[in-house]
This record gives structure tokens, sequence and C-alpha cells, in this order.
């Protein structure tokens, strides 16, 4: 047998492998997904499109936000951000919807602006995110609770259906009523609120500001008299509270914050931060 008829042979074997694979992939069924099929840590259930678009129109989804879909199923969150301009990326699991979701983004004319990685949610870095979207389940949003909470302040997190415990919502979205909304029709909004525990000194006096989540309570010390803060909140790095019935805004940027009053007269204040909260 010449050496060139040896050569052939495993050609010829691989070839046939080739041809048969390659008939193969023509004939084998594309993956279907179905409904309540296995996840890692949740089974899939797509939100339905009314509700994603109320969720990227609730979380205002613009062409200079990074989206990151968390446990991105079909891809459909995903491929409505991308159309809004986001740059968005999904994480999930399970490699059939990774591959299935590249294929809807293709189709929807996405490819290269909707984005998918194979990844656990768990462990993936969110830290350059301006917007969350997840659709999970309440105990895993309370798992990745801590880790939203140390997010840029202003980075909005949108979850269908489940709540964060007592970090309550900012707002919320229903497309109950809508056609193809008949479960899961609900979404809350979360705005990644600032740390402004602390100390903080100010021309009117001193201001102690305790801090649960994006509520604000504490008091203002001032000519003598402990004044009671009422209506203290936090939107991102914007602060609002009232002390002895005038009311102040602003705005909190590491250990200084400074604003406004609706007070007549001199209607700006600052403050610095003397005392950090005891971790
Ligand atoms: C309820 S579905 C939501 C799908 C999609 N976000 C939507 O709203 O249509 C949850 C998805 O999370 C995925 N998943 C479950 N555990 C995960 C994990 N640890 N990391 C990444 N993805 C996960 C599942 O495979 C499933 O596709």
């Amino acid at each position: 047998m010449s050496p060139l008829h040896l050569l052939r042979q495993p050609i010829l074997t691989l070839c046939l492998i080739l041809f048969a694979g390659a008939a193969c992939a023509q004939t084998a069924p594309a993956f279907t997904p179905s409904v309540g099929q296995e996840g890692k840590d949740v089974v899939w259930v797509p939100t339905p499109q009314a509700l994603v678009d109320k969720m990227i129109a609730l979380a205002r989804v613009t062409a200079s936000d990074i989206l990151i879909d968390l446990g991105s199923g079909d891809g459909r969150t995903v491929i409505t951000a991308a159309k809004r301009g986001a740059r968005a990326t999904g994480i999930e699991y399970n490699p059939d919807m990774v591959e299935l979701s590249k294929r809807n983004a293709e189709q929807a004319g996405m490819t290269g602006k909707a984005n998918f990685m194979k990844a656990d949610l768990f462990e993936t870095d969110l830290a350059q995110a301006t917007v969350i979207t997840m659709f999970l389940l309440p105990d895993i949003n309370l798992k990745l609770r801590p880790k939203l909470l140390e997010l840029k302040p202003g980075t909005r997190i949108v979850s269908n259906t489940f709540t964060m415990g007592e970090w309550v919502s900012d707002d919320s979205v229903t497309a109950d009523g809508t056609e193809g909304c008949s479960f899961y029709c609900k979404a809350y909004l979360w705005i990644v609120p600032v740390k402004a525990e602390g100390i903080w000194k100010m021309a009117q006096g001193e201001l102690d500001l305790k801090q649960s989540f994006q509520m604000l309570a504490g008091t203002l010390k001032s000519g003598g008299k402990a004044l009671t803060l009422a209506n203290g909140r936090i939107r991102g790095d914007q602060i609002v509270f009232t002390a002895g019935g005038i009311e102040y805004s602003g705005k909190v940027d590491g250990n200084q914050m400074s604003g406004t009053t609706k007070a007549g007269g001199a209607n700006t204040w600052s403050a610095t931060r003397s005392a950090a909260p005891a971790k």
C-alpha cells in the first residue's frame, strides 16, 4: 500500500464523518425551549413582551445605558433594550438558551448590540451596569440585594413580580389587562441609594442621618433644639428632608453634600460628613 493511499484513507473517513455531521446538522431540529424547563437556580418562564416593554420604559433606558439582564432566558429583555440603543448583555446559565438568544437577536437585527454570555448570575461582575433587569425568585433577589446596594448610586433595578424584602420599591408598573399578559404582569423599580448615613456639620447645626435603604430619619441639632427630620428620602445621589418646617434638597458626593432649601432668604446649604456610620 502506498504512503499516499494510507493518507487518503483517513481523509476519506474524515470526509464521511464531516459529510454525516453536515447532514446531521441540517436535519437536527433547532432547540425549542419549553416554559418551566429547569434552570440552575430558577426555571425558565418568559416575561410577557408587554411587560418587558413596560420594564424598559420604567427604567427609562436610553442609548447611554449599560443594561444587564440576570437570567436572560430567550433574550427578549436584552433585545428590547438594545433596540433602544442601550449596550445590553444577557447572563444565562443554559447554553442552549444563550444560542437561542443569539439567533433571536440576529432575527431582530440586533447582532452585536444585544450580547449574551453563558455564565452564573451570582458570579458576574455587575459594576458597569446602569440598569439591571431580572425575573428570578424572592429568595434570589434577597441573596443579590447586598451586591445590588453596592452598585453606583442611581443604578436602576427592575424586577418582574418579585420584590426585595424590606427594601421597598421606588416605583412599579403593571401590564395587567394588556393583551398577552395573564401572569407575572407587574414589575418593580429600585434606584440604588447613595450612602448618606452619618454625622454632618452644616451652618444650620449638626445633622445626624440614619438611613434604611432609600429612607432617611434623624435629627438636626440647631439653636439648642433637636429637630426631628420628616419626609427624608434618597433617590440615587439626590437627598431630601424637612427639618423645622424647612425642606432641604441636594446632592451627596462622598463626604460632602449641598443643595437648596425652600426657605426664604439665603437658600443654599452644604454639609460635611464628620463621622461615617459604624459598619
Ligand atoms: C424566569 S426565567 C426569566 C427569563 C428572562 N429574564 C425573561 O424575563 O424572560 C429565569 C432564567 O434564569 C436562568 N437562570 C437560572 N439560574 C441561573 C443562574 N444561576 N445564572 C444564570 N442564569 C440562570 C434560567 O435558565 C432562566 O432562563
